[in-house]
């Protein structure tokens, strides 16, 4: 009798923890937090990361829903006679697990960076070989993300290596949420739902809106491009990751930021700041903890947002939400500003791409990025101006219910 309720409680615990899916309940929306790589490179230490985590506490981003705290590549130097990964005790003097420490005690997570191959893309040592004794090491620190990265392959699987480094995780005993970094050769989506949370789609980020400018690296709008027919493979806990955020980083204008931001949270993507948050200024935190349009990021369908119309360098992109509600964000590539009236309409060749009926309800429509100013209903004709290289972002919602 004991023994049949002992397995009674074990299939119920089990359900609960590992959904019917595969999916464990690590990433069910998009993760977010900060990442020292767009802003800091190699260089890295470990008051400089104390600083980015008393500041995520104290510029409000992690209410804004910002949790991770991830340092990625050069905290490491080599490995001891044991085989164990050794932390710089230059930059890192307390060590790792004091670092974690220190980031858990302010309410936040702690990530780290490795690679599948021999070595890191900056040429430190990398996991392979090694897999189960950093995976343990992380645990025994008190790491909750990975970023596991691609250099130095030296011609493995993609999917054998980073499998290995999933056991390797799992077998550790500590939620660890998996980041997969493999730059998308060998479309990930196509295989690493329940293998990783995240896959990288693209080759790494430049602090660039438009053009290719090296190689490997995309601008904004190549990777927005290369991302906009991955939508069917990103849900709860597995999600395209077009890569960190350059917002805030020099670079773009404001509007550039703001549409670089909108078109990450159009695309669920994970929304990891890849700015120096001592130097941040109030437009930059403007854009990054606007709380209306992280809510669209953030929505818990977590379906990722598809690019519904295109003509030349004038876009319109849905996301379906939950409550029946969508957001469409009109894109303007262009050097010009896009003005238009629009109606949403109401018959079935609108917007056919979300589950918003506009043929049998009507909307209300709302400017996200204005604090949710009411604009119209969908029957309505709205007049629209869209910035150069900018967003206009709405909310459509069954009218009487916002
Ligand atoms: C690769 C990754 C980047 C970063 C660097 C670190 O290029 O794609 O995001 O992690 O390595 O060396």
């Amino acid at each position: 009798m004991k023994k049949r309720i002992l397995c009674f409680l074990f299939v119920v615990c089990t359900f609960i923890i590992v959904r019917a899916d595969g999916a464990d309940s690590l990433a069910l929306t998009p993760p977010m937090g900060w990442n020292s790589w767009n802003c800091f490179s190699c260089d890295v230490n470990e008051q400089q990361i104390r600083d980015m985590a008393d500041l995520i506490v104290a510029n409000g981003m992690r209410d804004a829903g910002y949790t991770y705290v991830n340092v990625d590549d050069c905290w490491q130097v080599g490995r001891d006679a044991d085989g164990s990964i050794v932390v710089d005790s230059v930059r890192f003097p307390s060590g790792i697990k004091a670092l974690a420490d220190y980031i858990h005690s302010k309410g936040l997570k702690f990530g780290i960076y490795s690679c599948a191959g021999s070595l890191t893309c900056a040429g430190r040592p990398g996991s392979r070989g090694y897999q189960f004794q950093d995976a343990r090491t992380y645990a025994e620190w008190g790491v909750d993300f990975l970023k596991y990265d691609w250099c130095f392959d030296e011609a493995q699987s993609p999917q054998g290596a980073y499998r290995t480094m999933r056991d390797a995780l799992k077998a550790s005993g500590r939620p660890i949420v998996f980041s997969i970094c493999e730059w998308g050769s060998s479309k990930p989506w196509t295989w690493a739902k329940g293998v990783g949370h995240l896959w990288r789609t693209t080759g790494d980020i430049i602090n660039a809106f438009k053009g290719t400018v090296h190689w490997g690296g995309c601008s904004v709008v190549d990777i927005i491009d290369k991302n906009a027919d991955l939508y069917p493979y990103a849900g709860p806990g597995h999600w395209n990751d077009p890569d960190m955020l350059q917002v805030g980083n020099g670079v773009l204008t404001p509007e550039e930021n703001r549409s670089h931001f909108t078109m990450w949270c159009m695309l669920a993507a994970p929304l990891l700041a890849g700015n120096d948050l001592r130097t941040m200024d109030k437009e930059t935190q403007a854009i990054l903890m606007n709380k209306d349009v992280i809510a669209v990021n953030q929505d818990k369908l977590g379906i990722q947002g598809r690019r519904y119309m295109k003509i030349e360098q004038h876009e319109i992109w849905v996301k379906q939400l939950s409550n029946g509600e969508a957001a469409v964000c009109f894109f303007n590539r262009d050097e010009q500003p896009w003005t238009f009236e629009y109606k949403f309409g109401k018959d079935k060749s609108h917007l056919h791409f979300a589950d918003i009926r506009l043929w049998e309800l009507e909307y209300d429509v709302y400017d996200i990025w204005n604090k949710n100013k009411y604009l119209g209903t969908s029957s309505d004709n709205l007049s629209f101006k869209v910035p150069a290289h900018g967003v206009v972002l709405v909310k459509l919602a069954p009218k009487n219910k916002k």
